[in-house]
Protein backbone atom coordinates (compact mmCIF):
# COMPACT_ATOMS: atom_id res chain seq x y z
CA UNK A 1 0.00 0.00 0.00
CA UNK A 2 1.42 3.22 -0.78
CA UNK A 3 0.88 6.29 1.21
CA UNK A 4 0.01 9.69 -0.87
CA UNK A 5 -0.53 12.53 0.92
CA UNK A 6 -1.80 15.80 -0.58
CA UNK A 7 -0.79 19.25 1.12
CA UNK A 8 -2.86 22.61 -0.24
CA UNK A 9 -3.76 25.65 1.51
CA UNK A 10 -5.54 28.63 -0.75
CA UNK A 11 -8.64 28.33 -2.44
CA UNK A 12 -7.04 27.97 -6.56
CA UNK A 13 -5.31 25.13 -5.22
CA UNK A 14 -7.97 23.77 -3.35
CA UNK A 15 -10.35 23.87 -6.49
CA UNK A 16 -7.55 21.55 -8.65
CA UNK A 17 -6.23 19.23 -5.59
CA UNK A 18 -10.29 18.15 -4.64
CA UNK A 19 -10.76 16.30 -7.77
CA UNK A 20 -7.47 14.39 -7.38
CA UNK A 21 -8.09 13.37 -3.43
CA UNK A 22 -11.31 11.58 -4.48
CA UNK A 23 -9.80 10.20 -7.24
CA UNK A 24 -6.95 8.53 -5.35
CA UNK A 25 -9.81 7.93 -2.68
CA UNK A 26 -11.06 5.13 -5.02
CA UNK A 27 -7.94 3.49 -5.60
CA UNK A 28 -7.53 0.29 -2.93
CA UNK A 29 -3.61 0.39 -3.13
CA UNK A 30 -3.21 3.79 -2.34
CA UNK A 31 -3.59 5.28 1.40
CA UNK A 32 -4.61 9.02 0.59
CA UNK A 33 -3.93 11.47 3.24
CA UNK A 34 -4.74 15.31 2.98
CA UNK A 35 -3.92 17.94 4.96
CA UNK A 36 -4.22 21.71 4.22
CA UNK A 37 -1.98 24.74 5.23
CA UNK A 38 -5.13 26.92 5.96
CA UNK A 39 -3.00 29.74 4.09
CA UNK A 40 -6.75 30.62 3.09
CA UNK A 41 -9.72 30.19 5.93
CA UNK A 42 -12.57 30.94 4.57
CA UNK A 43 -12.44 30.47 0.89
CA UNK A 44 -10.39 27.23 1.81
CA UNK A 45 -13.31 25.69 3.62
CA UNK A 46 -16.15 27.24 1.39
CA UNK A 47 -13.51 24.85 -1.63
CA UNK A 48 -13.62 21.59 1.19
CA UNK A 49 -17.22 22.30 1.51
CA UNK A 50 -18.39 22.29 -1.75
CA UNK A 51 -16.31 19.03 -2.74
CA UNK A 52 -17.05 17.43 0.29
CA UNK A 53 -13.62 16.97 1.57
CA UNK A 54 -12.32 16.65 4.92
CA UNK A 55 -8.84 17.06 5.69
CA UNK A 56 -7.11 14.46 8.29
CA UNK A 57 -4.60 17.73 9.17
CA UNK A 58 -5.05 21.46 9.30
CA UNK A 59 -2.32 23.39 10.01
CA UNK A 60 -4.64 26.71 10.20
CA UNK A 61 -1.68 28.92 9.75
CA UNK A 62 -3.74 32.39 8.49
CA UNK A 63 -3.74 35.72 9.90
CA UNK A 64 -4.76 38.73 8.88
CA UNK A 65 -2.81 40.75 6.34
CA UNK A 66 -0.08 37.72 6.54
CA UNK A 67 3.36 38.54 4.85
CA UNK A 68 5.46 35.95 3.11
CA UNK A 69 7.42 35.72 5.59
CA UNK A 70 4.57 34.70 8.14
CA UNK A 71 3.24 32.18 5.59
CA UNK A 72 6.37 30.31 4.81
CA UNK A 73 7.77 29.98 8.25
CA UNK A 74 4.67 28.90 10.36
CA UNK A 75 4.13 26.04 7.33
CA UNK A 76 7.68 25.08 7.80
CA UNK A 77 7.49 24.97 11.31
CA UNK A 78 3.95 23.35 11.48
CA UNK A 79 4.03 20.90 8.60
CA UNK A 80 7.32 19.09 9.93
CA UNK A 81 5.90 17.26 12.29
CA UNK A 82 2.82 15.97 10.19
CA UNK A 83 5.27 14.97 7.63
CA UNK A 84 7.59 12.94 10.06
CA UNK A 85 4.58 11.61 11.81
CA UNK A 86 2.68 10.31 8.42
CA UNK A 87 6.14 9.65 6.37
CA UNK A 88 4.34 9.62 3.02
CA UNK A 89 5.71 7.82 -0.21
CA UNK A 90 5.02 11.14 -2.13
CA UNK A 91 3.91 14.11 -1.32
CA UNK A 92 1.66 16.10 -3.92
CA UNK A 93 1.89 19.67 -4.00
CA UNK A 94 0.15 22.24 -6.06
CA UNK A 95 1.41 24.66 -8.69
CA UNK A 96 3.35 27.97 -6.94
CA UNK A 97 1.85 29.55 -3.99
CA UNK A 98 3.74 29.98 -1.15
CA UNK A 99 2.24 26.94 0.80
CA UNK A 100 3.03 24.84 -2.58
CA UNK A 101 7.10 26.42 -1.71
CA UNK A 102 7.51 25.47 1.91
CA UNK A 103 6.28 22.21 1.73
CA UNK A 104 8.43 21.02 -1.18
CA UNK A 105 11.14 22.71 0.60
CA UNK A 106 9.60 20.76 4.18
CA UNK A 107 9.97 17.60 2.34
CA UNK A 108 13.15 18.06 0.67
CA UNK A 109 14.58 18.40 4.36
CA UNK A 110 13.00 15.25 5.24
CA UNK A 111 13.77 13.46 1.85
CA UNK A 112 10.02 12.60 0.66
CA UNK A 113 9.50 12.08 -2.80
CA UNK A 114 7.69 15.48 -4.47
CA UNK A 115 5.03 15.34 -6.74
CA UNK A 116 4.22 18.38 -8.50
CA UNK A 117 0.54 19.15 -10.00
CA UNK A 118 0.33 21.79 -12.83
CA UNK A 119 4.30 21.84 -13.22
CA UNK A 120 6.34 23.59 -15.60
CA UNK A 121 4.42 27.14 -15.88
CA UNK A 122 6.71 29.96 -16.61
CA UNK A 123 6.71 33.71 -17.27
CA UNK A 124 10.70 33.80 -16.90
CA UNK A 125 9.98 36.89 -14.90
CA UNK A 126 10.58 36.57 -11.25
CA UNK A 127 8.78 40.04 -10.58
CA UNK A 128 5.87 38.67 -12.40
CA UNK A 129 3.83 36.56 -10.59
CA UNK A 130 5.29 37.78 -7.44
CA UNK A 131 6.55 35.55 -5.45
CA UNK A 132 4.85 32.55 -7.82
CA UNK A 133 6.90 32.25 -10.65
CA UNK A 134 10.38 32.41 -7.89
CA UNK A 135 7.85 29.10 -6.12
CA UNK A 136 7.13 26.88 -9.23
CA UNK A 137 10.65 26.73 -10.24
CA UNK A 138 11.65 25.81 -6.64
CA UNK A 139 9.84 23.08 -6.12
CA UNK A 140 11.05 22.09 -10.30
CA UNK A 141 14.40 21.60 -8.58
CA UNK A 142 13.02 19.46 -6.48
CA UNK A 143 10.11 17.40 -7.89
CA UNK A 144 10.18 13.47 -8.40
CA UNK A 145 7.06 13.64 -10.41
CA UNK A 146 5.81 16.52 -13.02
CA UNK A 147 2.82 16.50 -13.47
CA UNK A 148 2.56 19.02 -16.59
CA UNK A 149 -1.20 20.36 -18.26
CA UNK A 150 0.62 20.93 -21.42
CA UNK A 151 3.38 20.04 -23.85
CA UNK A 152 4.34 24.08 -23.45
CA UNK A 153 4.87 23.75 -20.02
CA UNK A 154 6.86 20.23 -20.53
CA UNK A 155 8.89 21.79 -23.01
CA UNK A 156 9.63 24.40 -20.50
CA UNK A 157 11.08 22.22 -17.81
CA UNK A 158 12.50 20.11 -20.41
CA UNK A 159 14.50 23.03 -21.67
CA UNK A 160 15.72 23.67 -18.14
CA UNK A 161 17.47 20.44 -17.94
CA UNK A 162 14.42 18.31 -15.94
CA UNK A 163 15.17 14.35 -16.48
CA UNK A 164 12.35 13.83 -18.89
CA UNK A 165 11.57 10.41 -17.06
CA UNK A 166 10.16 12.49 -14.30
CA UNK A 167 7.87 14.96 -16.52
CA UNK A 168 4.15 13.20 -17.46
CA UNK A 169 1.52 15.59 -19.43
CA UNK A 170 -1.69 14.92 -17.91
CA UNK A 171 -3.88 18.20 -18.68
CA UNK A 172 -5.52 20.35 -15.74
CA UNK A 173 -7.33 19.10 -12.88
CA UNK A 174 -9.12 22.26 -13.27
CA UNK A 175 -10.87 21.03 -16.38
CA UNK A 176 -11.68 17.89 -14.22
CA UNK A 177 -13.61 20.25 -11.72
CA UNK A 178 -15.17 22.12 -14.26
CA UNK A 179 -16.87 19.17 -16.11
CA UNK A 180 -19.14 18.66 -12.91
CA UNK A 181 -20.14 22.51 -12.23
CA UNK A 182 -21.74 24.22 -15.03
CA UNK A 183 -25.44 23.40 -15.84
CA UNK A 184 -28.29 24.93 -18.07
CA UNK A 185 -31.08 25.59 -15.25
CA UNK A 186 -28.53 27.21 -13.13
CA UNK A 187 -30.19 30.59 -11.56
CA UNK A 188 -28.76 33.13 -8.74
CA UNK A 189 -30.41 36.62 -7.40
CA UNK A 190 -27.42 38.23 -9.17
CA UNK A 191 -28.18 36.95 -12.28
CA UNK A 192 -31.15 37.96 -12.29
CA UNK A 193 -29.97 41.20 -11.49
CA UNK A 194 -27.95 41.08 -14.68
CA UNK A 195 -30.39 39.71 -16.86
CA UNK A 196 -30.97 41.99 -20.03
CA UNK A 197 -27.49 43.22 -19.47
CA UNK A 198 -23.92 42.85 -20.58
CA UNK A 199 -22.59 41.23 -17.61
CA UNK A 200 -18.48 41.17 -17.19
CA UNK A 201 -17.30 39.37 -14.06
CA UNK A 202 -14.33 40.84 -12.19
CA UNK A 203 -11.96 39.44 -10.31
CA UNK A 204 -8.53 41.08 -9.13
CA UNK A 205 -5.99 40.28 -6.14
CA UNK A 206 -2.34 39.47 -7.30
CA UNK A 207 0.26 40.49 -4.99
CA UNK A 208 1.80 42.62 -6.98
CA UNK A 209 -0.89 44.59 -8.11
CA UNK A 210 -2.50 45.68 -5.26
CA UNK A 211 -1.63 49.83 -5.30
CA UNK A 212 -1.69 51.83 -7.80
CA UNK A 213 -1.95 48.88 -10.73
CA UNK A 214 -5.34 47.94 -8.85
CA UNK A 215 -6.42 51.74 -8.77
CA UNK A 216 -5.87 51.56 -12.49
CA UNK A 217 -7.83 48.31 -13.61
CA UNK A 218 -10.75 49.94 -11.40
CA UNK A 219 -10.76 53.54 -12.49
CA UNK A 220 -10.86 51.94 -16.54
CA UNK A 221 -13.75 49.29 -15.56
CA UNK A 222 -15.57 52.62 -13.84
CA UNK A 223 -15.01 54.84 -17.08
CA UNK A 224 -16.74 51.46 -18.89
CA UNK A 225 -19.88 51.38 -16.93
CA UNK A 226 -20.45 55.18 -17.18
CA UNK A 227 -20.42 55.13 -20.45
CA UNK A 228 -21.94 51.82 -21.75
CA UNK A 229 -25.95 51.88 -20.05
CA UNK A 230 -26.13 48.21 -20.98
CA UNK A 231 -23.07 46.96 -19.07
CA UNK A 232 -23.47 45.74 -15.54
CA UNK A 233 -20.68 44.04 -13.29
CA UNK A 234 -20.53 41.68 -10.78
CA UNK A 235 -16.78 41.41 -8.76
CA UNK A 236 -17.04 38.64 -6.56
CA UNK A 237 -13.99 40.16 -4.00
CA UNK A 238 -10.97 38.05 -2.42
CA UNK A 239 -10.82 38.46 1.47
CA UNK A 240 -7.79 40.22 1.56
CA UNK A 241 -8.29 43.52 2.88
CA UNK A 242 -5.85 45.36 1.64
CA UNK A 243 -7.90 44.86 -1.80
CA UNK A 244 -11.54 45.50 -0.29
CA UNK A 245 -9.88 48.74 0.71
CA UNK A 246 -8.97 49.76 -2.87
CA UNK A 247 -11.93 48.22 -4.45
CA UNK A 248 -14.72 50.31 -2.14
CA UNK A 249 -12.64 53.44 -2.79
CA UNK A 250 -12.76 53.08 -6.47
CA UNK A 251 -15.74 51.51 -7.28
CA UNK A 252 -18.26 51.66 -4.51
CA UNK A 253 -21.56 53.01 -4.69
CA UNK A 254 -21.89 52.64 -8.02
CA UNK A 255 -25.32 51.42 -8.82
CA UNK A 256 -24.23 49.06 -12.02
CA UNK A 257 -21.31 47.34 -9.97
CA UNK A 258 -22.14 44.73 -7.63
CA UNK A 259 -19.28 43.93 -5.08
CA UNK A 260 -20.10 40.55 -3.84
CA UNK A 261 -18.40 38.31 -1.07
CA UNK A 262 -16.18 35.24 -2.98
CA UNK A 263 -18.38 33.08 -4.46
CA UNK A 264 -18.77 29.02 -4.31
CA UNK A 265 -16.86 27.08 -7.01
CA UNK A 266 -20.19 26.38 -8.36
CA UNK A 267 -21.95 29.31 -8.49
CA UNK A 268 -18.76 30.81 -9.92
CA UNK A 269 -18.20 28.90 -12.52
CA UNK A 270 -22.06 29.46 -13.66
CA UNK A 271 -21.47 33.11 -13.48
CA UNK A 272 -18.77 32.97 -15.89
CA UNK A 273 -20.58 30.64 -18.11
CA UNK A 274 -23.44 33.43 -18.05
CA UNK A 275 -21.22 36.56 -18.44
CA UNK A 276 -20.50 38.77 -21.72
CA UNK A 277 -16.51 38.88 -20.69
CA UNK A 278 -14.07 38.26 -18.11
CA UNK A 279 -11.72 40.98 -16.61
CA UNK A 280 -9.21 39.40 -13.95
CA UNK A 281 -5.55 38.76 -13.08
CA UNK A 282 -6.59 35.60 -11.57
CA UNK A 283 -4.23 32.45 -13.01
CA UNK A 284 -7.11 29.43 -12.76
CA UNK A 285 -9.54 31.57 -14.74
CA UNK A 286 -7.42 31.99 -17.16
CA UNK A 287 -8.04 28.07 -17.59
CA UNK A 288 -11.35 27.75 -17.01
CA UNK A 289 -12.49 30.54 -19.53
CA UNK A 290 -11.31 29.25 -22.52
CA UNK A 291 -13.36 26.43 -22.48
CA UNK A 292 -16.70 28.39 -21.81
CA UNK A 293 -15.84 30.35 -24.74
CA UNK A 294 -15.79 33.29 -22.99
CA UNK A 295 -13.59 36.61 -24.03
CA UNK A 296 -10.94 37.06 -21.08
CA UNK A 297 -9.02 40.39 -21.01
CA UNK A 298 -6.16 39.79 -18.42
CA UNK A 299 -4.98 42.70 -16.50
CA UNK A 300 -1.61 41.63 -16.13
CA UNK A 301 2.06 42.35 -18.15
CA UNK A 302 2.70 38.63 -18.46
CA UNK A 303 0.92 35.44 -18.41
CA UNK A 304 2.48 31.51 -17.73
CA UNK A 305 -0.67 30.53 -19.60
CA UNK A 306 0.15 31.46 -23.13
CA UNK A 307 -1.68 28.32 -24.46
CA UNK A 308 -4.83 30.80 -23.96
CA UNK A 309 -3.37 33.45 -25.64
CA UNK A 310 -2.68 31.28 -28.65
CA UNK A 311 -6.08 29.72 -28.57
CA UNK A 312 -8.03 33.15 -28.60
CA UNK A 313 -9.67 33.72 -25.73
CA UNK A 314 -7.48 35.55 -23.69
CA UNK A 315 -5.25 38.95 -24.50
CA UNK A 316 -2.66 40.19 -22.18
CA UNK A 317 -3.80 43.57 -21.87
CA UNK A 318 -1.61 44.93 -18.32
CA UNK A 319 -2.46 47.30 -16.00
CA UNK A 320 -2.92 50.60 -17.54
CA UNK A 321 -5.76 52.68 -17.32
CA UNK A 322 -5.88 53.38 -20.61
CA UNK A 323 -4.96 50.24 -22.35
CA UNK A 324 -7.84 48.14 -20.34
CA UNK A 325 -10.56 50.78 -21.17
CA UNK A 326 -9.54 50.67 -24.54
CA UNK A 327 -9.82 47.21 -24.78
CA UNK A 328 -13.08 46.60 -22.83
CA UNK A 329 -14.43 49.08 -25.47
CA UNK A 330 -13.36 47.27 -28.25
CA UNK A 331 -15.30 43.95 -27.21
CA UNK A 332 -18.14 45.88 -26.53
CA UNK A 333 -18.29 47.78 -29.46
CA UNK A 334 -16.92 45.44 -32.57
CA UNK A 335 -18.87 42.16 -33.25
CA UNK A 336 -16.24 40.78 -34.74
CA UNK A 337 -13.55 41.04 -32.64
CA UNK A 338 -15.77 39.81 -29.85
CA UNK A 339 -16.89 36.85 -32.22
CA UNK A 340 -12.95 35.95 -32.63
CA UNK A 341 -13.13 35.89 -28.80
CA UNK A 342 -15.90 34.16 -27.80
CA UNK A 343 -15.09 30.62 -29.88
CA UNK A 344 -14.77 27.71 -27.14
CA UNK A 345 -11.23 26.24 -27.22
CA UNK A 346 -9.72 24.39 -24.54
CA UNK A 347 -6.10 24.15 -24.43
CA UNK A 348 -5.98 21.91 -21.17
CA UNK A 349 -7.06 18.19 -21.60
CA UNK A 350 -9.95 16.09 -21.41
CA UNK A 351 -11.30 16.21 -18.02
CA UNK A 352 -9.01 13.14 -17.10
CA UNK A 353 -6.21 14.66 -15.56
CA UNK A 354 -7.01 13.24 -12.28
CA UNK A 355 -7.38 9.46 -13.48
CA UNK A 356 -4.10 9.80 -15.63
CA UNK A 357 -2.13 10.79 -12.28
CA UNK A 358 -3.52 8.71 -9.98
CA UNK A 359 -2.59 5.88 -12.68
CA UNK A 360 0.77 6.96 -12.35
CA UNK A 361 1.68 7.28 -9.04
CA UNK A 362 -0.25 3.42 -8.52
CA UNK A 363 1.45 1.85 -11.50
CA UNK A 364 5.01 3.57 -10.81
CA UNK A 365 7.55 1.45 -7.98
CA UNK A 366 7.43 4.25 -5.71
CA UNK A 367 7.98 2.35 -2.51
C1 LIG B 1 -2.43 33.48 -2.47
C2 LIG B 1 -1.27 33.00 -3.35
C3 LIG B 1 -1.55 33.34 -4.81
C4 LIG B 1 -2.92 32.87 -5.26
C5 LIG B 1 -3.98 33.38 -4.29
C6 LIG B 1 -5.31 32.80 -4.67
C7 LIG B 1 0.95 33.10 -2.33
C8 LIG B 1 2.19 33.88 -2.16
N1 LIG B 1 -0.04 33.69 -3.00
O1 LIG B 1 -2.41 34.90 -2.53
O2 LIG B 1 -0.57 32.70 -5.63
O3 LIG B 1 -3.18 33.39 -6.56
O4 LIG B 1 -3.64 32.96 -2.97
O5 LIG B 1 -6.38 33.50 -4.15
O6 LIG B 1 0.87 31.99 -1.87
N2 LIG B 1 -7.80 36.21 3.50
C9 LIG B 1 -8.85 35.96 4.34
N3 LIG B 1 -9.57 34.79 4.19
C10 LIG B 1 -9.27 33.88 3.23
C11 LIG B 1 -8.20 34.15 2.36
C12 LIG B 1 -7.46 35.31 2.51
O7 LIG B 1 -9.15 36.75 5.23
O8 LIG B 1 -9.95 32.87 3.13
C13 LIG B 1 -7.01 37.46 3.65
C14 LIG B 1 -6.08 37.47 4.87
O9 LIG B 1 -6.09 38.76 5.42
C15 LIG B 1 -4.72 37.20 4.22
C16 LIG B 1 -4.86 37.89 2.88
O10 LIG B 1 -6.20 37.65 2.49
O11 LIG B 1 -3.69 37.75 5.01
C17 LIG B 1 -3.91 37.40 1.79
O12 LIG B 1 -3.90 35.99 1.70
P1 LIG B 1 -2.56 35.22 1.17
O13 LIG B 1 -2.83 33.77 1.08
O14 LIG B 1 -1.39 35.64 1.96
O15 LIG B 1 -2.34 35.84 -0.26
P2 LIG B 1 -3.23 35.82 -1.56
O16 LIG B 1 -3.14 37.18 -2.15
O17 LIG B 1 -4.56 35.26 -1.25
N1 LIG C 1 -13.26 31.25 -7.90
C1 LIG C 1 -14.30 30.90 -7.05
N2 LIG C 1 -15.07 31.90 -6.51
C2 LIG C 1 -14.86 33.21 -6.77
C3 LIG C 1 -13.76 33.56 -7.62
C4 LIG C 1 -12.98 32.55 -8.16
O1 LIG C 1 -14.55 29.72 -6.80
O2 LIG C 1 -15.60 34.05 -6.25
C5 LIG C 1 -12.41 30.17 -8.48
C6 LIG C 1 -12.17 30.20 -9.98
O3 LIG C 1 -13.16 29.48 -10.67
C7 LIG C 1 -10.81 29.54 -10.11
C8 LIG C 1 -10.10 29.89 -8.82
O4 LIG C 1 -11.12 30.31 -7.91
O5 LIG C 1 -10.94 28.12 -10.15
C9 LIG C 1 -9.09 30.99 -9.04
O6 LIG C 1 -8.64 31.43 -7.81
P1 LIG C 1 -7.87 32.77 -7.60
O7 LIG C 1 -8.21 33.72 -8.68
O8 LIG C 1 -8.12 33.18 -6.18
O9 LIG C 1 -6.35 32.32 -7.66
P2 LIG C 1 -5.31 32.08 -8.85
O10 LIG C 1 -5.91 31.13 -9.81
O11 LIG C 1 -5.01 33.43 -9.42
O12 LIG C 1 -4.11 31.54 -8.16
Amino acid sequence: MKKIMLVFGTRPEAIKMCPLVKELKKRKNIKTIVCVTGQHREMLDQVLRAFNVVPDYDLQIMKEKQDLFDVTVNILTKIKNVLRKESPDVCLVHGDTSTTFATALACFYLHIAIGHVEAGLRTYNLNSPWPEEFNRHAVSIVAKYNFCPTTLSRDNLIREGINPKTIYITGNTAIDALKTTVSEEYNNKYLEWAKNSRLIMLTAHRRENIGEPMIHMFRAIKRIVDEFDDVKVIYPIHMNPLVREIANNVLGGEERIKIIEPLEVIDFHNFLARSFMILTDSGGIQEEAPSLGKPVLVMRDTTERPEGIKAGTLKLVGTDEGTIYKNIKILLENDDEYKKMSRAQNPYGDGTACKQIANILEGDNIC
